[in-house]
């Protein structure tokens, strides 16, 4: 389906995002969200935490998209407690979903597919890879959550975390269970990114760019900065919406 894009500039790009969340919260005090850990969503999460009102996110559930398996909690890139420190801890939702990786990992991707279940909007960062979660280059549109074997380029972004393990192993909400979710949002902002948000969004449905299955998505919306959608070429053709601060 047609997303609707919005674009900003780098410098309003956090607010823009942050007060269309807020307004969700207002008009659904009880929404179930997944949030996304990676660079992406930093500024977001800052000024999420910086103007969050007493109570918005009370009665709130959010749920983590994705983690490397393995890494202890005081690990630099372990991401429930990187999302911890960088949102959840400063606007307290009523329950934050981690993925709780005790015992068999295949058992804790399943229960971390039914946390998933039923989510009202699902808001994904996209990978220089063409990733959504980890749902690495090779998944599906029905991938399900469970563990998978990380692209190197995600190996490699653990390592710019500072982590001291160099995870092999990710588990991630699956493409099927975000297909599912009522709303998605793609956040994608920067130069690097130009590239693979064409062809997410203009080239083929292909498992070698999994993004480009959120395409199959009945509601969906691209919130971009400048940077990163100065490569849609046809925007025009598919794009229904602006951000107001972009003539
Ligand atoms: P980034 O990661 O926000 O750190 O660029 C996005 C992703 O890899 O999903």
């Amino acid at each position: 389906m047609t997303p609707t894009l919005e674009v900003h500039p780098a410098a309003a790009w956090a607010d823009a995002v942050a007060a269309a969340l807020t307004d969700r919260l207002r008009a659904w005090p009880r929404l179930r969200l997944c949030l996304p850990t990676g660079e992406t969503p930093v500024s977001l999460y800052a000024a999420l935490s910086a103007s969050a009102d007493a109570g918005l996110w009370s009665q709130a559930t959010v749920v983590l998209l994705d983690d490397y398996v393995g890494l202890s909690a005081d690990d630099p890139a372990a991401g429930g407690p990187r999302l911890r420190r960088e949102i959840v801890d400063h606007v307290r939702p009523a329950v934050f979903i981690e993925i709780d990786q005790s015992g068999d990992l295949a058992a804790a991707a399943r229960r971390h597919d039914e946390a998933a279940r039923g989510l009202d909007l699902a808001i994904v960062g996209l990978g220089l890879n063409g990733h959504i979660g980890f749902n690495e280059p090779g998944s599906t549109a029905d991938s399900a959550t469970r563990v998978v074997d990380l692209h190197p380029r995600s190996r490699e972004a653990a390592e710019g975390y500072g982590t001291e393990g160099a995870p092999e192993r990710g588990i991630t909400i699956g493409l099927a269970r975000l297909l599912d979710a009522r709303e998605l949002w793609l956040l994608v902002t920067g130069v690097p990114k130009a590239e693979i948000l064409r062809a997410a969004l203009e080239g083929p449905e292909t498992p070698d760019v999994p993004a480009s299955y959120l395409r199959r998505h009945p509601s969906w919306r691209v919130m971009a900065d400048d940077a990163a959608a100065s490569l849609l070429g046809r925007a025009d053709r598919w794009m229904t919406h602006r951000g107001d601060t972009v003539s």
